[in-house]
């Protein structure tokens, strides 16, 4: 079974922070949202993996992989020239996926589950489908599915006004190479894109047999600033470990689970775990967390910040109070003067609440 990454797109819902990174290189707990969706492939056994890339973002993307082997994957990079849709996508990779069987899941979507069970039941079935639901509060926001009791598919509606249902398509998809076909015949829905959803529907229409599977753990579209922050919460709940490399000075003090990478010095500060710290940052006479991620080569100072996550490079200094935050590379947030006035630099798409 081969496996298809999507990680195209430009990531509108998460400006600022898209306009200079892809969004599937966006970190949670200092790993990017993609290196998850590799590891959890390569734990499945899918490791003959065609990403799909866009011109504006491919470069950083072929950059973070590198090769693949350290993921233990193969990759091959495919170029959808412009976002015209999930379908779209497939339609662009058929030389890689030729008439093989495939999982398609989106680079920007994070899954507690593993795959491995469903990538064996698709393998022994001879169904033509198989999609990941999750029961979701916002069903208008997401790809809808009604299902039968036995699980098997009945309808699938892309973003409907009236939800017949609140079963969500999570963005992992099993294909055999019936898929192409309906893909071929579809026509663009109203936002102008080929969608998936809509290549499904097709396959139920002309009879084929589509399996789904509901997942009941946490699913995480990082699309938004606060999906963002919720998906960061939760992956440090999960899987922050309490590493600490590098130095933590006596008058400091670590509660619960902190990592802390190489070459990073905390002085006269307190953090809450749970927090990552990235490399070679420095934190002086402040206080972090719960559920921070700080990335690589930050430096703070003198603030207090909890439930955020700073991207490479940042500094803070003397800001009495930074929360449900996210904030992009070299960004520098200072408290300068008395007079209470506020004084920025800020790019195009940035959003201050104060
Ligand atoms: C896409 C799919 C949708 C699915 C969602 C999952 O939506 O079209 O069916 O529920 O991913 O994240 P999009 O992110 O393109 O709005």
């Amino acid at each position: 079974m081969k496996g298809l990454v999507l990680s195209g797109g430009k990531g509108t819902r998460l400006r600022p922070i898209t306009h200079t990174a892809a969004k599937q290189l966006i970190p949670v707990a200092n790993k990017p949202i993609l290196f998850f969706v590799l590891d959890n492939l390569a734990s499945a056994g899918v490791t003959d993996i065609g990403i799909v890339i866009s011109p504006e973002t491919g470069d950083a993307i072929r950059d973070a992989v590198g090769d693949g082997s350290s993921f233990g994957i193969d990759v091959t990079w495919i170029v959808q020239d412009s976002p015209r849709g999930l379908a779209h996508a497939v339609m662009v990779s058929r030389d890689f996926l030729g008439d093989s069987p495939f999982v398609m899941y989106l680079g920007d979507n994070l899954i507690e589950t593993r795959i491995g069970s469903f990538v064996e039941d698709f393998e022994r079935s001879t169904t033509s489908a198989m999609v990941l639901l999750k029961s979701v509060d916002n069903p208008s926001a997401f790809g809808i599915a009604t299902v039968d009791e036995a699980g098997r598919l009945t309808r699938l509606i892309e973003k409907p006004s009236n939800p017949q249902s609140d079963l969500a398509l999570v963005g992992v998809y099993f294909f055999k190479s019936a898929i192409h076909e309906a893909i071929s015949v579809i026509e663009p829905s109203s936002r102008g894109e080929l969608e998936i959803t809509d290549a499904i529907q097709r396959l139920l229409d002309s009879g084929a047999d589509v399996e789904s599977r509901i997942i009941t753990d946490w699913w995480l579209d990082t699309g938004k600033k606060d999906d963002l922050l919720a998906a960061n919460t939760t992956v440090l709940e999960t899987w922050c470990k309490g590493i600490v490399r590098g130095k933590v000075d006596a008058s400091s003090r670590l509660v619960g689970r902190v990592d802390v990478g190489e070459g990073s010095v905390i002085r006269g500060s307190q953090v809450e775990g749970p927090v990552v710290i990235g490399r070679n940052c420095t934190v002086t006479d402040s206080h972090i967390g719960p559920f921070t991620s700080i990335g690589d080569g930050a430096t703070i100072i003198d603030s207090h910040v909890r439930h955020a996550v700073l991207l490479e490079s940042c500094t803070l200094s003397g800001v009495e109070q930074l929360t449900d935050s996210l904030i992009g590379r070299n960004a520098t947030i200072t408290r300068n003067g008395s007079d209470g006035a506020m004084r920025v630099s800020i790019g195009d798409d940035s959003y201050i609440e104060t």
